[in-house]
């Protein structure tokens, strides 16, 4: 069946991303919301990202007016008589979805595709509602829906069998890369992407580290697109809580209780670049990043620094920097200096060392997570001058700096290594394959390298080692290393070779 027009029911901020996803692949769209008011705000973000698209030059005015034309706003279901295929995109409340299915059922030709977007329920709770399940599939978009490239076709047991493949053909002429999924809670993707985002906001909430060097340990530490403050903004706070409440429903846990903050600001309305606030503010315009800036510019970079260091190779790297700089270097703590920096190896924690100098309120850990990113380690005996003394140092040789206490895993590790851990998880309990995740997770989530690839450069070993550190400094289950990261690091063999 050739798909020429399509309904999309709710033109909230991915119900216009998937419209304008449609309209530039020259199928024609029928745009539904019933109030005037959504329809007006849901119109004004696709003209918006049109527009956008034609001041960088990807798209021709003549292009933008031709897109345009494919969109036909509609305040009524009966609409969408002729369609071929219907998807709704609306609020996650069971009720509401029950309701759209029962319009579409109603005026929909018996052979036209009803789809849902839904992320956090089940289609074939969906599907069972309608008169015809068997042509109810889940079709499911990433946010940006004009950018990310992954589709999630979900199909229940109620799905006719040729439903899958004739809309994966639909997600290939979008431009995107269908992968199939069983309804299960969260399919691919959310299943791993939400708990490590908990997590952050949980860091967050302890006071762990700030806002923005979580976001920033995520970006310049493991190289992803956004830090997941910046992303649960842009899912929105709301769908993040109704999708964790789904995953621990279905799985339990600590790593998928919603983070009392997470579930307090989704409450309050805050609930991301929607609202225009939520984790950060949006009020003016651009995001609000606080005044970190200016705070570590206040402190200048020492003149004389003391370094402390296990002799490994980034040490000697780091102190070879140190001097290209111009700053003396001593090694021995009974010298006067202006720091202490004991360079730290991700397994090693400062505080006994800082204790050894004799001078420890005086010494910083530095942890270079990543050629530009140095974690500033903090015991519970630094004075915070000292710790702002050695970002500046760490600045002033170019990296942008982090600052972490000194627990297992420091920052950097915090997030990335029980998010590995999950990732194995899933494997090992058959919820998907190696492939399957890191295909999620690239073309989802806009990651450089998926969770596998990543897991393999650092080496089975290493992560399970990490783990090992932070569940024994923790006592949570949640980081406990999973039995088959334990195999792969007894034989050495990575997962995706
Ligand atoms: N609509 C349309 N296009 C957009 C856009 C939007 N809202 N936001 C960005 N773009 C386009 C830009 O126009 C630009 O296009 P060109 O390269 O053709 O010029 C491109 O995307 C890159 O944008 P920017 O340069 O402005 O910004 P960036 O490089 O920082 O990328 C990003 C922005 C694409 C959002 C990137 O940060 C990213 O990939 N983030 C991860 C997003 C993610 O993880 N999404 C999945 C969330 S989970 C989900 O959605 C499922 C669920 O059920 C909750």
């Amino acid at each position: 069946m050739e798909i020429r027009e399509v309904a999309v029911v709710g033109l909230g901020t991915m119900g216009a991303g998937i419209a304008e996803v449609f309209a530039r692949a020259g199928i024609g769209v029928v745009a539904i919301e019933v109030d005037a008011a959504a329809l007006g705000h849901g119109l004004g973000i696709l003209e918006g990202s049109l527009a956008k698209a034609v001041s960088r030059g990807k798209l021709t005015d003549a292009q933008q007016a031709e897109i345009w034309g494919r969109i036909r706003p509609a305040a009524s279901f009966s609409d969408a008589a002729r369609v071929d295929l219907a998807i709704e995109v609306v609020p996650e409340r069971m009720e509401i979805k029950r309701q759209i299915f029962g319009e579409l059922d109603r005026v929909c030709s018996p052979e036209a595709i009803l789809a849902t977007n839904t992320s956090s329920l089940s289609v074939t709770a969906i599907a069972a509602a309608s008169k015809h399940p068997g042509r109810v599939i889940g079709m499911h978009f990433f946010n940006p829906a004009p950018v990310m490239r992954l589709v999630e076709v979900v199909s229940t047991v109620l799905s006719g069998s040729a439903l899958p493949g004739q809309v994966a053909d639909l997600a290939r002429r979008l431009g995107k890369t269908p992968v199939q999924v069983s309804d299960r809670a969260g399919f691919v993707a959310n299943a791993l992407l939400l708990p490590y985002l908990n997590h952050a906001v949980k860091l967050l909430e302890a006071g762990y580290a700030s806002r923005e060097d979580i976001d920033t340990a995520a970006t310049d530490g493991i190289g992803l697109p956004m830090g997941p403050l910046a992303l649960l903004d842009l899912i929105g706070l709301d769908t993040a809580l109704s999708i964790l409440q789904v995953l621990q429903a279905e799985f339990g846990g600590p790593r998928y209780t919603p983070a009392p903050l997470l579930r307090r600001l989704a409450d309050a309305g805050r609930t991301g670049r929607k609202a225009g606030c939520g984790l950060y503010d949006y009020a003016s315009g651009a995001r609000d990043d606080g005044d970190k800036a200016g705070n570590e510019a206040a402190s200048s970079s020492p003149s004389t620094v003391t370094l402390i260091g296990s002799g490994r190779a980034a040490e000697a790297e780091f102190a070879s920097e140190v001097a290209a700089a111009g700053i003396n270097v001593t090694r021995n703590p009974a010298h006067p200096s202006d720091l202490i920096v004991i360079v730290a190896g991700p397994d090693e924690q400062v505080l006994s060392a800082a204790i050894a100098t004799g001078r420890p309120h005086e010494a910083v850990g530095l942890h270079m997570a990543a050629p530009g990113l140095a974690e500033v380690v903090s015991t519970y005996m630094t004075d915070p001058p000292y710790a702002a003394a050695a970002a500046a140092l760490a600045e002033r040789l170019g990296k942008k700096t982090v600052h972490t206490p000194d627990r297992p895993g420091f920052l950097v590790g915090a997030l990335l290594y029980p998010h590995l851990g999950d990732a194995v998880r899933m494997v090992q309990d058959g919820y998907a394959s190696v492939a399957d995740v890191d295909t999620a997770m690239t073309l989802g989530c806009g990651y450089p390298q998926g969770p596998f690839q990543l897991l393999d450069k650092a080496g089975p070993a290493a992560v399970l080692d990490r783990l090992r550190g932070m569940q024994a400094g923790y006592g949570d289950p949640a980081f406990a290393p999973p039995p088959l990261l334990a195999e792969h690091a007894a034989t050495g063999i990575g997962f995706t070779g």
